[in-house]
């Protein structure tokens, strides 16, 4: 990173500031996701650059014991392929582990595979998913 970025574990971020972030990367933003989301949380870490901007983040769910599981690793789209989602995703496994987890979880669509294999070193799973209000 050229740019001087702090990472920081469960960082006070403000649901504004979800919402500008999740505007800035070309995603869908829902006012109050965030104010409802974090109490669910093991943690997550927000990605800062000098000026205070939130540029980066990624959420940490768990299960109260050995499983936690990334949620909505995001990067400023101005900020992107700098190592920011590499470098908050670090932080969020280094403070998982300091909590005692033992697995760390995560599923994305495949073109996300060279960010989440190579560049974060999660490797290759079996894995299910269903989409419950559509199944039968
Ligand atoms: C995925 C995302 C978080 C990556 O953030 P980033 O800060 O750009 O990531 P890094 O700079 O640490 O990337 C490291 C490497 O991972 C790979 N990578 C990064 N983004 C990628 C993408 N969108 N597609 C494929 N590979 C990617 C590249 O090899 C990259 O190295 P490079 O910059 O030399 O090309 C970012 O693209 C983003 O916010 N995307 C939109 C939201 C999203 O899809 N989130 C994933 C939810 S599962």
């Amino acid at each position: 990173m050229s740019e001087a970025i702090s990472c920081t574990w469960r960082d006070p971020i403000t649901d504004e500031e979800m919402v500008g972030l999740v505007q800035a990367h070309g995603g869908n933003a829902t006012a109050g996701w965030w104010d409802r989301i974090k109490g669910h949380s093991l943690g997550w870490v927000g990605a800062r650059a000098g000026d205070g901007l939130l540029v980066g983040f990624v959420n940490v769910a768990w299960d109260g014991g050995a499983h936690a599981f990334l949620l909505d690793t995001k990067t400023r789209s101005s900020h992107q392929h700098r190592g920011i989602g590499t470098a908050v995703v670090a932080l969020a496994a280094a403070n998982a582990r300091a909590a005692g987890c033992e697995w760390l979880h995560v599923d994305f669509e495949s073109r996300l595979r060279g960010f989440y294999y190579d560049a974060c070193g999660f490797r290759p799973t079996d894995a299910g998913l269903i989409h419950l209000p559509t199944a039968k």
